[in-house]
């Protein structure tokens, strides 16, 4: 398999009031990358006079990548639970985010365009899908001509860190190894060291953990355990 292990914290569970030394400490503890959870909570439809939510809840926007893109160099892994993130690729790429995922549930219309506009950024674009969404629905993202770099599989409803990791998505993981030997799979939630092996040997190589990692006396070993099982379970394929 040529997909290296990249393990990447989710800052979500760091101390965001120290989120520049939260980030050199994990760098130094063996991440690969730092994730970071954009999200916005809410945008009007003006037409029923009602409103959505992608995720019930509100986080970091572009201003923040910006701060923290002054004080280091690592690979910024966006992940953009937001209705329209469209608006997001140009204050993103600017703010020296490195790679932009956006969500295909609400991207049906547009992917096209967004994926050209996140390249043509400087970023890499990735698709994301909440635990409800078939995995069929990627497949083009990942197939057309101008493709995805990236897709990651929600391994828990997005919104919050510290949430229960569903087993379930490991079909989907599996499903996409198999069709895409060489693509970047991403799972994110609920992963540590007591779920790190089903992702691994589905095939996931990109590790996304928030609770874990920050939750643990020991950081380094968190991510070097989760490291070891991606690269274990790509020998064993
Ligand atoms: C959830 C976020 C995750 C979250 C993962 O919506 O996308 O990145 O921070 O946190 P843990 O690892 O604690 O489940
Ligand atoms: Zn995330």
């Amino acid at each position: 398999m040529g997909v290296t292990a990249k393990i990447a914290p989710s800052m979500l569970s760091s101390d965001f009031s120290n989120l520049a030394s939260e980030a050199e400490r994990m760098l130094h503890c063996g991440a690969d990358w730092l994730h970071m959870d954009i999200m916005h909570a809410i945008v009007f439809i003006f037409t029923s006079s009602s409103y959505r939510h992608f995720v019930p809840n509100l986080t970091i926007g572009a201003p923040v990548i910006e701060s923290l893109r002054k004080h280091t160099k690592a690979y910024l892994d966006c992940h953009l639970m937001v209705t329209n993130p469209l608006d997001y690729v140009e204050p993103m790429g600017k703010a020296g985010a490195s790679g932009f995922t956006f969500h295909v549930e609400v991207s049906k219309e547009n992917w096209q365009e967004l994926v050209q506009k996140i390249k043509s950024k400087g970023m890499s674009p990735g698709v994301a899908l909440k635990p409800g969404t078939p995995i069929e629905e990627v497949y083009p993202l990942v197939e057309a001509e101008n493709p995805v770099e990236m897709v990651l599989v929600m391994t828990v409803e997005p919104g919050f860190g510290g949430q229960k990791f569903m087993p379930d998505m490991m079909d989907k993981v599996r499903t996409l190894r198999k069709k895409y030997p060489s693509l970047d799979i991403e799972v994110d939630g609920g992963l540590g060291p007591s779920t790190i092996a089903m992702a691994a040997s589905a095939g996931a190589n990109c590790i996304v953990a928030g609770s874990s990692v920050f939750g643990a006396p020991e950081p380094a070993h968190v991510i070097s355990l989760l490291r070891n099982s991606v690269e274990e379970a790509q020998k064993n394929s």
